[in-house]
């Protein structure tokens, strides 16, 4: 059967994420694997939902989105964070960051041409880079400092398409300091290299730590495709809409895949998503303050388990040092984590290129140094997580 596959295909693993879903769901583990925002969809936008269905807005849109949310967008991208994108010919509404992600990575690679990916991974960039039959290059981070070797960016540039960036960052919660971003324009600029950003945590970073989009930085926009998602920042993970914004020259290419991949995204939460972007600043502000409470909540219970954590910046994920356990395989160790500590997280491996599985026929290897726990669900679930894991 294999034979018949895409070889990108036949190499892809379930997502370790949505299996730890229904690992949680089978032995009733509380699931901090997932991270879903258990947070409330604003009123006015589940109302303007209701209208839009009313209303009959159930057919296609205009392939590159509805034109009110596009221009509601640029608007809020130039408001919020200073990025000036034009409706009409820079951005394109997609099913999801996820859709956004691939159409772009497909449009821009063509096989053997290299990514450059830090590492821990974002799960989807791997199998788009697959599917793109691109070389894949690691840019390694410490998972818990965030850490990275300018000259090791350097070397993996060389020849390189496109560097892959996430701030803030799933799994390690990193959110790119302007000093950073100043070194990898200056980098990308040697190297003449794209940049694709991806920015689906942007509002939810801890007050006072302010995300710094990359194409705000330096000569950086006109080689970066800016990747941003409606999901999280309004609990809306399930109505599946996401955007691109790129110059020009890039978008003509993300917007093609696009229109192929799905045609547009659901035309009445398209439409409903327009009053989200009317929020006053305060939405944002305390969404962020609300995450930062479940995290220190999350943080200081653990504290008291004995484990040490990380002290994440951004996103609303938090990983849990292991380290020192010498776990062989971190897979097989998560679900008995689950099942006898009533606590589900994803193994750090499934973010490293190491533990996926390999186009060589080599056994992954999955010898663990971290376990990803969102910190997204409510605070009485943190507090019930919290609770199992002191055995009380
Ligand atoms: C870093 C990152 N990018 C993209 C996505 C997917 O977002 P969307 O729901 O917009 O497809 C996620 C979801 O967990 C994510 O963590």
């Amino acid at each position: 059967m294999e034979r018949t596959l895409n070889p990108a295909v036949a190499h892809m693993d379930e997502s370790l994420i949505r299996e730890m879903t229904r690992v949680a769901e089978e032995c009733g583990a509380v699931n901090l694997a997932q991270g879903f925002p258990d947070y409330p969809t604003p009123e006015a936008v589940l109302d303007a939902a209701r209208a839009a269905l009313r209303e009959g807005r159930n057919g296609y849109t205009r392939t590159w989105g509805d034109p009110a949310l596009r221009s509601a967008l640029a608007r809020h991208l130039r408001e919020f964070w200073g990025l000036a994108y034009d409706a009409e010919e820079e951005c394109v509404i997609t099913c999801g960051a996820s859709e956004a992600i691939m159409a772009t990575l497909l449009s821009l690679l063509a096989p053997g041409e290299a990514i450059v990916v830090p590492e821990p991974i974002y799960e989807n960039y791997l199998p788009a880079s697959r599917l793109a039959r691109a070389e894949v290059r690691l840019l390694e981070l410490d998972p818990f400092t965030g850490r990275w070797d300018p000259t090791a960016l350097d070397e993996a540039l060389t020849g390189a398409k496109v560097l892959v960036l996430n701030t803030p960052a799933n799994p390690t919660g990193k959110v790119w300091r302007l000093e950073e971003l100043e070194t990898l324009a200056e980098l990308l600029r040697r190297h003449d290299c794209l940049l694709v950003t991806d920015e689906t945590y942007a509002f939810i970073t801890r007050p006072g730590q302010r995300h710094v989009p990359p194409a705000t930085v330096g000569d950086l926009r006109g080689r970066t495709v800016t990747i941003g998602s409606f999901s999280k920042t309004y609990a809306v993970t399930g109505w599946r809409v996401g955007f691109a914004c790129a110059p020009r020259p890039l978008m003509e290419g993300i917007r093609r895949a696009h229109d192929f991949f799905t045609i547009c995204a659901p035309a009445p939460f398209q439409a409903a998503l327009v009053e989200a972007l009317k929020l006053p600043e305060s939405y944002y502000t305390d969404m962020a303050a609300s995450y930062r409470r479940r995290c220190d909540l999350l943080r200081a219970g653990l504290a008291e388990t004995g484990f040490i954590t990380g002290d994440p910046d951004g996103s609303y994920f938090l990983l849990l040092d292991v380290s020192s356990l010498g776990i062989e395989d971190d897979r097989t160790w998560s679900v008995a984590f689950a099942k006898e500590r009533g606590v589900a997280g994803v193994a750090g491996s499934a973010f490293l290129l190491r533990g996926m599985p390999r186009e060589d026929g080599r056994a992954p290897d999955r010898r663990g140094t971290f376990l990803r726990l969102s910190f997204g669900s409510s605070e009485a679930r943190i507090a019930e997580a919290i609770r199992r894991l002191k055995g009380a």
